[in-house]
């Protein structure tokens, strides 16, 4: 069985100075892409994965090395099917076979979409029908809006989500970073260092929606772009930035092309534009594919559909 999961943007994200637990209490409105992870789950008798990066066009890329270091036990995908298999009482094992097309370490939440398109697949192979909601949160903050998919507000962590109905399609440009990505855990406490910069007068997690909030929703909805443009931000930007400086100028040249918003895709070092049209996109992604500091440019569409079960 062979299951995909959609890579994601942060269209908002505020945030919080972390709790008991380290962790940040977000307000986020999250945004599922068409670029999707696959992943196949076939029965063996223990775990075994196989890794291969396509691009747009289908082509194979080299693997990462944060990626190819990992033994197969210390994957998100194969820690999702086998604590699926655990809770619902199989003893087995099985071999995965993974199809990335999202960035890695890249801010889009490939490796939560691993996890979501595994826990489906598995469920569908071993004929699993357990709810497994409480797992995908436990995998990772971003595992649920994986499964999920389309348009949601996310608290909590982000891992508590409200769809969010009606959104138009978008044209979004991705430049990922040449060289290495850039650690979540090290990003958020880059944050916490630099005092908590929050981009006001957004609701902050934990209080009651503000009226940008009801503007977002129908920005969203809006067939014109350009109000969605304007109300893009990301709390983690400063801190991502700090990390990472020669990003700034992905976002100025982004900007500079036409970009109606750009910022750096949830903890980075992604870099999201928001464009037009398809043919501006296309213009803004050869801009941004000319800087030194890019590595790949996908132009793709959004919102789309969560995880699901792919029938060849
Ligand atoms: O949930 P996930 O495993 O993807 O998070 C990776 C790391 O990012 C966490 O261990 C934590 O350090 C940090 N994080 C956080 N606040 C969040 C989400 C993640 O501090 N809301």
């Amino acid at each position: 069985m062979k299951a995909s999961a959609p890579g994601k943007l942060n269209v908002t994200l505020a945030c919080s100075s972390p709790d008991e637990r380290g962790y940040h209490p977000l307000r986020t409105v999250f945004m599922a892409v068409g670029l999707r992870e696959e992943v196949e789950v076939i029965p063996a008798d223990r775990w075994s994965l196989q890794t291969t990066m396509v691009d747009s066009a289908g082509n194979e890329m080299p693997l990462p090395a944060e990626l190819s270091a990992l033994a197969p036990q210390e994957n998100l995908a194969v820690r999702a099917a086998s604590a699926l298999l655990q809770k619902a009482g199989i003893r087995g094992a099985a071999q995965l076979r993974i199809t990335k097309r999202v960035p890695v370490a890249g801010g889009m939440a490939g490796g939560s979409a691993d996890a979501a398109a595994a826990l489906v697949a598995t469920a569908a192979t071993f004929a699993i029908d357990q709810d497994y909601s409480d797992l995908a949160r436990q995998l990772g903050a971003d595992v649920p809006f994986a499964l999920a998919g389309n348009v949601a507000l996310g608290t909590g962590y982000g891992d508590r989500l409200q769809p969010i109905g009606q959104a138009a399609a978008r044209h979004w440009v991705f430049a990922s970073a040449a060289g290495q990505g850039l650690s979540t855990p090290t990003v958020f406490r880059r944050f916490d260092m630099m005092g908590q910069p929050h981009t006001p007068p957004w609701a902050l997690p934990g209080t009651a929606a503000g009226p940008l909030e009801e503007q977002l929703a129908s920005a969203l909805a809006d067939p014109d772009p350009r109000p969605l443009g304007q109300l893009m931000f990301n709390d983690l930007q400063p801190a991502a930035l700090a990390e990472r400086p020669a990003l700034a100028q992905v976002i100025e040249v982004a900007r500079d092309s036409g970009a109606l918003g750009a910022q750096v895709s949830g903890s980075g070092p992604t870099v999201v534009a928001l464009a037009e049209n398809g043919e501006q996109a296309r213009k803004i992604g050869s801009a941004l594919e000319s800087l030194p500091q890019v590595g790949r440019v996908v132009v793709i569409t959004g919102p789309a559909g969560g995880a699901r079960i792919e029938r060849e």
